[in-house]
């Protein structure tokens, strides 16, 4: 048996976090003691949020729910998990869509450090159709994305593309 990891690192872009994310850190609390959620700055994304938005955003929706810590990180994901001494990456998988930018990520990570894990979650099929560009895309148009991110997330974007 391998040792025992309790805490794991959840990096994504979070442009904005959708309740796909908030669904992922909760389930990953039955695994794991704590999850921290990293919030990247350097992304191959172009954010429409600064570093400084998406972290207070994510910060919001968790409201210093225990076990959950959100904080930014720039630089490889590698070097932030070995600083926070956390033994795995926690990722959501939502569909085949998704597989093959999953694993090279994960062989990447795993060839720079193979003492970190990367440990997969399936999406919870509520939320398997959404994701923070498909969102974005939707506020802008002024469509209305309720329940698909928390309140806080919904007003931002709606302030961001001049909806409020
Ligand atoms: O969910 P996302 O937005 O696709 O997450 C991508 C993210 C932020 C996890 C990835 O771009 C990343 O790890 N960035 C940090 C820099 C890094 O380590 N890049 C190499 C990863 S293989």
């Amino acid at each position: 048996m391998g040792k025992n990891i309790k805490s794991a690192v959840y990096p994504g872009t979070f442009d904005p976090l959708t309740n796909g994310h908030v669904s992922l850190v909760l389930r990953g609390l039955d695994i794991f003691d704590e999850i921290i959620v990293a919030v990247a700055l350097h992304s191959p994304k172009n954010p429409l949020f600064s570093l400084e938005e998406r972290v207070e955003m994510a910060s919001s929706a968790f409201n210093g729910r225990p076990g959950v810590k959100v904080e930014p990180f720039e630089g490889l994901l590698v070097d932030y998990v070995r600083t926070q001494r956390a033994g795995a990456i926690l990722r959501g998988m939502r569909a085949v869509a998704d597989f093959e930018y999953e694993f090279q990520m994960a062989l990447m990570n795993r060839r720079l450090d193979r003492n970190i894990q990367t440990v997969f979650l399936m999406t919870d099929y509520k939320w398997l159709y959404i994701s923070s560009t498909i969102i974005k895309d939707v506020a802008k148009l002024g469509g209305d994305i309720k329940g698909l991110v928390p309140p806080e997330v919904e007003k931002k974007l709606y302030q961001k593309y001049g909806h409020l």
